[in-house]
Parts: structure tokens; sequence; C-alpha cells
């Protein structure tokens, strides 16, 4: 989705970077309008580095492609924040004399206010008024909260936190098709410890896992993550909404799955689980005086977690499997696919390749959706957030 960030002068404009990474973290693109002011509190390179786009703060620039309108046409939804009293003042009464001004009255998207200001400006009749008029032009507000402003003052006018504000922009424009819909989402990649040092894992990143959480949250599901050993900054921006549970090994993921199990609708098991630990892990480093020139390690099967939650599936419950292979040929990938949807019982199977340079830590993904026959129901090449709605919308 086309989606503008207008960036107004307050000092909550340093948290605004925050707001617009959430947005591209979740597959958006996103365009920075930012006013003069608002580029004196926060420094363009830092916006242009987060937003990936060019940010855009001049009227009289970029004339020949008619900017002052084309950004706000274009534009799919529009989030303001921080917003001023001057800003907002500006809004109520259609003022245009700057390039945000021009881009949000050239606009049908929808517009989200995220108020930044002191309590007196905020109480202010002025500012009541103003903001009135807006609500009953269907303009969403989001905060402000109340808390420490930037003076010794407190009490409403803080900017609301960037991922409460993510999410309801993306609410505001979303499809809401899992409102109340109860979800748990498994992500990361289990480790099994050696010894109080060492642990033997595996590549994931966790990426798929969370934007699926996030695209469901998003669309206003009930989601439960529970997350082994994510790569870091993978759950940044995540809307707190999610309730969010961290493990390590095979079998802290297996009883905090099961238990979560118990009252989801559906249930997506996108964690690489660890099929094997060590025998016996031991209680101090292990030394190569002790071990000489070759160390055995003795490893015994996990439990499979994803077979457990698919033989005590309850009524309805919906139980989505990934399978990561190697195998580089289509059709013999889509045979163990099948093969693997039936030994485990799934409703359907997320199959990906992988390999040394394929798929691990990156934000692109390309897979098949298998159901419970091993029918191939869905192909999808894009981003993870991407791949993640496309999931949800096969499973709806
Ligand atoms: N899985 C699980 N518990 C395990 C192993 C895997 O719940 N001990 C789940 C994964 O989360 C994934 C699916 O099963 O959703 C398939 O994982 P994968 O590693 O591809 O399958 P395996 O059963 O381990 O088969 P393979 O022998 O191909 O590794």
């Amino acid at each position: 989705m086309n989606v503008v960030v207008g960036i107004t002068g307050g000092i909550a404009a340093y948290k605004a970077v925050n707001v617009v990474r959430g947005l591209v973290l979740a597959g958006h693109d996103v365009h920075v309008v930012a006013t003069d002011a608002a580029l004196r509190f926060v420094g363009r390179p830092t916006l242009e580095a987060i937003s990936r786009n060019p940010v855009y703060s001049e009227l009289y620039e970029g004339v020949a492609e008619v900017r002052h309108v084309a950004i706000g046409q274009a534009a799919e939804l529009i989030v303001v924040a921080p917003a001023t009293a001057n800003t907002i003042a500006k809004l109520a009464s259609g003022l245009a004399d700057d390039l945000l001004g021009n881009t949000i009255l050239a606009s049908n998207a929808p517009l989200i206010i995220a108020p930044a200001m002191h309590t007196e400006m905020w109480q202010n009749p002025a500012t009541v008024a103003n903001v009135a008029t807006l609500r009953s032009r269907g303009v969403r507000f989001v905060g402000p909260a109340i808390g420490q402003l930037t003076g010794s003052d407190s009490g409403p006018g803080r900017m609301a936190e960037p991922d409460e504000i993510v999410a309801a922009a993306l609410t505001a424009v979303g499809r809401q098709d899992l409102v109340g819909r109860r979800i748990l989402i498994t992500a990361g990649g289990t480790r099994e410890p050696l010894d109080p040092v060492r642990f033997i894992g595996n590549r994931s990143s966790g990426k798929q896992g969370v934007a699926i959480a996030r695209a469901a949250a998003a669309r206003g599901g009930e989601v439960t993550l529970i997350v082994a050993n994510l790569d870091d900054g993978v759950l940044s921006g995540l809307s707190s909404t999610v309730s969010v549970q961290q493990v390590s090994t095979t079998r802290e993921l297996q009883e905090a799955a099961l238990l979560a199990a118990g009252t989801a609708e559906l249930i997506v098991m996108a964690a690489a689980v660890a099929d094997y630990r060590p025998e016996t892990v031991a209680a101090g480093k292990i030394k190569k005086e002790t071990q000489g020139d070759t160390l055995e390690l003795r490893l015994v099967r996990n439990p499979d977690i994803l077979h457990e939650l698919t033989d005590s599936r309850h009524d309805g419950q919906v139980i989505v499997g990934f399978a990561a292979e190697t195998e580089p040929d289509r059709d013999a990938l889509l045979v163990l696919g099948a093969a693997k949807a039936a030994r485990k019982g799934v409703d359907y199977l997320v199959v990906n390749r992988v390999g040394w340079n394929e798929t691990f830590g990156s934000d692109d993904n390309t897979v098949i959706v298998l159901d419970a026959t091993g029918r191939n129901v869905a192909e999808a090449n894009g981003t993870k957030a991407s791949i993640a709605d496309r999931i949800l919308d096969v499973v709806l």
C-alpha cells in the first residue's frame, strides 16, 4: 500500500522514525512528507534511509510532475505523526500553504492524526474545536497519550507510541477479516544446548512467522506469538496487541504451543524445530583436553510438535505447517510436500525452498501452499509481509 507519513515540527518527530519503520516492516511503500519545522527535529537522511524513498518538503520542487497534488492522489493512507496544534488548525481550515497541506487537501485517502503538544494547547478551545471538525469529517485520531511532556510538565499531549499509531493506521484501511479470531503462531528456530555455552541450532531468522503475526494482528486477530531465538530486530514495531512468549528449546516450544493451542482457532507452525537434541547436556564447558581429537555427539529425537497439535486438534481448528526443503526440482519438491502434509495431518502446508543463499534472513520468500490432500492451492512470491497476507487469505 502507498502510505504517506506527514511529519510536523514537534519534538516527537524523532519518534515518527519508528512509525515509518513499522509501516515499512509491514510491507508498505512509505513516502515521508515533512514540514520545514519537522526537519529541524529529525534529519532527512534518517527518514530517507528508514522509508527507503526520497523525503519531500518543498512546495516549489517537482513542479513539473505536479508533486503538490500527485503525492496525495497516489496515497492510499495518510498518517500525520506528530501533528502539532498548528497543523491540526491548518487542516481543520483546509489551508495548503506547505507541501503537507497540499498533499492532504488533494487526497481522498483515510487520514490518521497522532497529535503531540502541551496539555494547555490540546485543551485549548481552539484545538478542541479543530479536532471536533476533523473528526466530523471522518479523520481518525490516535492519542494523545497522558504522560511526561518535553518540559517538566506532564498530562495529555504526549504522542501515542509508534506501534500503536501503526496498528491504528493499518486497522483504518485494512481488511478486518480476523476480528476476534484467536491465532497461535510460532516463529524462529529452536536451539538445543550441548553445554552452558554451545548449542545446535538452525538458520531461521523468524521473519516469515513474525510477518504472519503482524498481518494477522493488523486484520484484527487476537494473536499469540511464540518465538524461539529470533534474529535481532525482527520483533521491532510489532503491535503491542500481540502476546509474545519467548522459548529456546524444542521442548520449551512444545510446552508453550500445546498450552496455547487449547483456545486457538488457527495455528501456524512457522518455527524451524530441531528434530534432535543431545542425549546429555554437559554441566560445564566441554574441554578439548578431555575430548582429544574427536568429539562424538549422541542425539535423541525431539517430539514432533506439529504432529501432536494435529493429533489433539479440536473441532474447527485449522492447522498450518511449514516445510523448508532443499530439493531443487519443483516436481520432486511438490511430492515431498504432499507426503509431509499427509504425514503431519495439517490442513495446509506452506512449502518453501531453502539453501545456502536462499530465504534465510531475507525479506523475500517464494512459497507454494498445499492443502491436506497435497493439492497446490496457492503460490506466492514477494515480501514476507505480502506472503503472510496471502497465507491468511488461503486459510480464510
Ligand atoms: N515441526 C514440529 N516439530 C518437529 C519438527 C517439525 O512441529 N520436531 C513442524 C515445523 O514447525 C513445520 C513442520 O513441522 O511446521 C515441518 O517441519 P520440517 O522440519 O520441514 O519437517 P520434519 O518433520 O522435521 O521432516 P524432515 O525430516 O523433512 O526434517
